[in-house]
């Protein structure tokens, strides 16, 4: 069962002392708005009433009856021997149950539905060429040779020379990003990420109970502030196409000028998800200017979540060593799900035109509806990516999202995407849906949005992101 030390829980609750009024209720409100908004996972063990008390420097009192608070209102499960439980209150599940078959417009996840014909078309001449491996015995750890021979390619032609053996194969970038953390970052290491980032590495990060390190990027990348945070964390996450939250792009003046020294993850997600009426200028892979980056890419975004296929490009040893830990949990990925990825990658079929004009024209419907429902809302348009990055006139995200499936909507709060409570005025909006349930959907955030200033709030359990 994972579980959060008390390190990591700071860090989380960032600003949570009361200005009047009891410390214990304010420490259990902060605790209970982690849980509501997703940043707590279900089932996660929080650190002993002692250890919580010292790491937050309050008495044992205060957390014993803020954890005592949580349990008689369901958040908490305990018993005397095993630390407290992350749980959520019968009545909260209750209420989320008409929603799973009511029509629910999803906002808190930021994905596109499948191209179907171009992967009926992928997987058909996949089962064809599939009987050229049934003399092997199938267990392809790094990844078939076909596909990483596809990938090293792409690499070389975005000016980045690749052989297939620095090439692994994983099930999507989130796979690929959790396999690579673990061997590279040590417990309690240090961790420097854009702020705001993806809300799945930060759980990942903290899973290894690093220290984390987070960077404003509202202004874009700072290579300064990254080049000297860098030099002393153990690790280094950034996303430099379409950033997600944000939809920024490094510009090719600050990859050249990050001094990277130290381990750092670059994650290309979201590399061929443009959303623009022309197609965006290439921009040279950090890997090409630093040699202590490992890659991470994927076909979630850019064709289709459902195929579960990402991969890590490094150097040779670092892939020998990923290949060897990732035995523990799995021993490769399905061969006909590879060859099919061989046709959408080789084929070029990333970087469709269609699906880049579509992107484009729901991210004008969002655009337009955002400026007529809630006019106070500011974000900047990006140039591709998954969502928009809003901020709303008032800080009041969680509670958004606490309320939404109220109005048949799931929201992601801001505060996931980043620690500290940081970004309560920010929410994540996708341009992924078709355009009438973009609408739809904020014309349910407007009506949402005049409820909680009105002081309504609500009890859900939170969705998940990707
Ligand atoms: C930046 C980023 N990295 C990784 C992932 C996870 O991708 P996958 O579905 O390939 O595991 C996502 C999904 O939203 C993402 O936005």
């Amino acid at each position: 069962m994972m579980r959060v030390e008390a390190s990591a829980l700071a860090v989380l609750l960032g600003q949570w002392h009361p200005e009047s009024g009891p410390a214990h209720r304010a420490l259990s409100e902060a605790l209970q708005r982690l849980i509501v908004d997703g940043r707590l996972a279900l089932g996660v063990k929080l650190p002993s009433e002692r250890t919580l008390a010292e790491t937050l420097r309050v008495s044992r009192t205060t957390t014993a009856t803020a954890y005592r608070n949580l349990v008689a209102s369901g958040f908490l499960q305990t018993n005397s021997r095993t630390r407290a439980v992350v749980t959520l209150p019968a009545t909260a599940l209750d209420t989320l149950r008409p929603h799973c078959v009511a029509d629910v417009i999803d906002f808190s996840s930021a994905s596109p539905a499948a191209p179907g014909e171009l992967i009926h078309a992928a997987f058909r001449a996949a089962l064809d060429y599939m009987p050229r491996h049934f003399a092997g015995n199938g267990y392809e750890r790094a990844g078939v040779g076909e596909l990483r021979r596809a990938i090293a390619d792409r690499y070389r032609q975005r000016g980045l020379p690749t052989g297939p053996d620095q090439i692994m194969v994983t099930h999507g970038a989130q796979h690929a990003l959790a396999l690579v953390t673990h061997e590279l970052l040590p417990r309690n290491g240090r961790v420097v990420i854009e702020h705001p980032t993806y809300p799945n590495a930060i759980r990942v990060f903290l899973d290894r109970s690093a220290r984390i390190i987070p960077i404003s990027v509202a202004e874009g990348w700072d290579a300064e502030r990254f080049s000297a945070a860098n030099r002393s964390a153990d690790l280094t996450y950034l996303i430099p196409e379409f950033q997600n939250p944000t939809g920024l792009t490094m510009g090719e003046d600050v990859r050249r000028s990050m001094r990277l020294s130290s381990p750092t993850i670059v994650d290309e997600t979201l590399l061929d998800v443009e959303a623009g009426l022309h197609p965006f200028s290439p921009v040279t892979p950090l890997a090409a200017y630093h040699r202590q980056v490992v890659t991470i890419g994927s076909l979630s975004k850019s064709v289709w979540g459902g195929l579960r296929v990402g991969w890590v490009r490094a150097g040779t040893e670092l892939i020998d060593r990923l290949v060897r830990s990732r035995n523990l949990f799995d021993l490769g990925n399905p061969v006909l799900e590879q060859l099919a990825a061989v046709e959408l990658i080789a084929g070029g079929r990333t970087r469709d035109e269609g699906p880049r004009l579509a992107r484009h024209c729901a991210l004008n419907a969002l655009g337009t509806a955002l400026s007529t429902q809630l006019p106070d809302a500011t974000y900047s348009i990006p140039a591709g990516g998954v969502g928009l990055w809003v901020r709303l006139a008032e800080p009041v995200s969680t509670r958004l999202a606490n309320t939404a499936p109220d109005h048949g909507l799931l929201l992601a709060a801001g505060p996931r995407y980043g620690v500290g409570g940081a970004f309560e005025r920010h929410l994540r909006l996708p341009f992924t849906l078709p355009e009438n349930e973009l609408r739809d959907g904020v014309d349910r955030l407007a009506g949402l949005y005049s409820e909680v200033l009105a002081g309504r709030t609500g009890h859900h359990p939170p969705s998940s992101i990707a």
